[in-house]
């Protein structure tokens, strides 16, 4: 059974994708500092898989404890790093912390994965470096624009790292997964995305919905499309999540080559945000209080994939349309809820 090291285990994409590890047969060790995770996520997985799967609550910025866990586990045969931070208007007012903690980490890793002589390595990467492309829908052969963000500067940094470390080290295969947008939950509800006060559209459409906030606003419908509001490539997570076992199975197998391949994870379609909220409010059956506001700085206008290169390589396919997106989250929500109720019981 091969052993996968995910770091950011405990975040929302890293957790998701441990359980479809897991449930193809992969022995996983996660490795968070819950600066961005949850420690809530890890029991969540091992709820889901009937078995702990073990956390270490390791800084990946710290070179000595990060080698400790290669030390411990030799067998390491491939890994995943999510671990990074990922908020576009906070990387804004704290360029260098991204920086230092997303370019750092990356460093430290592929420096472990040189010294243990580790095959198999896949970057979470993002939609972000393209910017407000020229065409679309955008390939992976899509030319990067100027970054609309310290986040997306250290995504795009992050795979030339990638690149030129693949370059100088010709026998491990890396994978520079671009996410579009990841939404939705584990159809359990027993994991999904946590965050007090986020700023994407998904969790602050179900927070809406639920009474945890009073309304929310769209940023802007003037926009040129095609009800004025913008559009992007909604993906549910574990679409994503099985992009990635997938992605490790490939190179096991030799079909992803060694060196470096970039891959869109999208689904090819794109939703406006007025589409998303009609589609929410006809999955749940709640009517959104939200009112039409300005645009946000920064928001491209429209972005979506083309993702027939990961759909050919990785033989994947995303299972989830739009309504089962909504679902999913909003059944994680209520589940939120009942736990939060059931917390103030005892
Ligand atoms: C989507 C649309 C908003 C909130 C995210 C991540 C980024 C990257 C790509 C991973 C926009 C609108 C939002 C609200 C709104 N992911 N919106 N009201 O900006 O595409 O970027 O996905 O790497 O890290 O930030 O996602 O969900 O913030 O916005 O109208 O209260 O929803 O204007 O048009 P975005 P988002």
């Amino acid at each position: 059974m091969s052993k996968i090291l995910v770091t950011g285990g405990c975040g929302y994409i890293g957790g998701h994708t441990i359980v479809d590890l897991a449930e193809h047969g992969y022995d996983v060790i996660s490795v968070d500092d819950l600066s961005n995770g949850y420690l809530q996520m890890n029991a969540g997985i091992s709820e889901i898989l009937k078995r702990p799967v073990k956390n270490y609550q390791v800084n990946l910025c710290n070179l000595e404890d990060t080698r400790a866990i290669f030390e411990e586990h030799p067998d390491i045969s491939g890994v995943i790093h999510f671990a990074a931070f990922k908020s576009v208007p906070e990387s804004v007012s704290k360029p260098l912390e991204y920086f230092r903690n997303n370019l750092g980490s990356l460093i430290n890793v592929l420096s472990c994965c040189k010294e243990y002589q580790i095959k198999q390595f896949v970057f979470s990467s993002s939609c972000s470096v393209y910017g407000n492309a020229d065409h679309l829908p955008v390939t992976e052969a899509t030319p990067m624009k100027e970054a609309e963000s310290p986040y997306a500067r250290t995504k795009q940094i992050g795979e030339q790292i990638c690149r030129d470390f693949a370059h100088a080290n010709p026998t491990i295969s890396i994978a520079l997964l671009r996410y579009f947008n990841p939404v939705g939950a584990h159809p359990s509800a027993l994991i999904g995305e946590l965050n007090e006060r986020p700023e994407n559209l998904v969790p602050v459409v179900t927070q809406t919905a639920i009474g945890k906030r009073a309304s929310m606003t769209v940023f802007g419908n003037d926009y040129d499309t095609r009800d004025g509001s913008c559009i992007r490539d909604y993906i549910h997570v574990m679409d994503i999540a099985n992009a990635h076992t997938r992605s490790i199975q490939k190179m096991e197998e030799g079909v992803l080559p060694t060196g470096c391949e970039v891959l869109n994870l999208g689904t090819g379609n794109g939703v406006s945000v007025m589409e998303l909220i009609q589609a929410f409010e006809k999955v749940s059956g709640v009517r959104l209080n939200y009112t039409i506001g300005p645009r946000r700085e920064g928001d491209v206008i429209a972005v979506y994939a083309d993702n027939s290169k990961a759909v050919n390589m990785l033989g994947w396919k995303p299972k989830y349309d739009i309504d089962s997106m909504m679902k999913t989250a909003w059944d994680w929500e209520l589940s939120l809820k009942k736990k939060e109720e059931t917390a103030r019981l005892n």
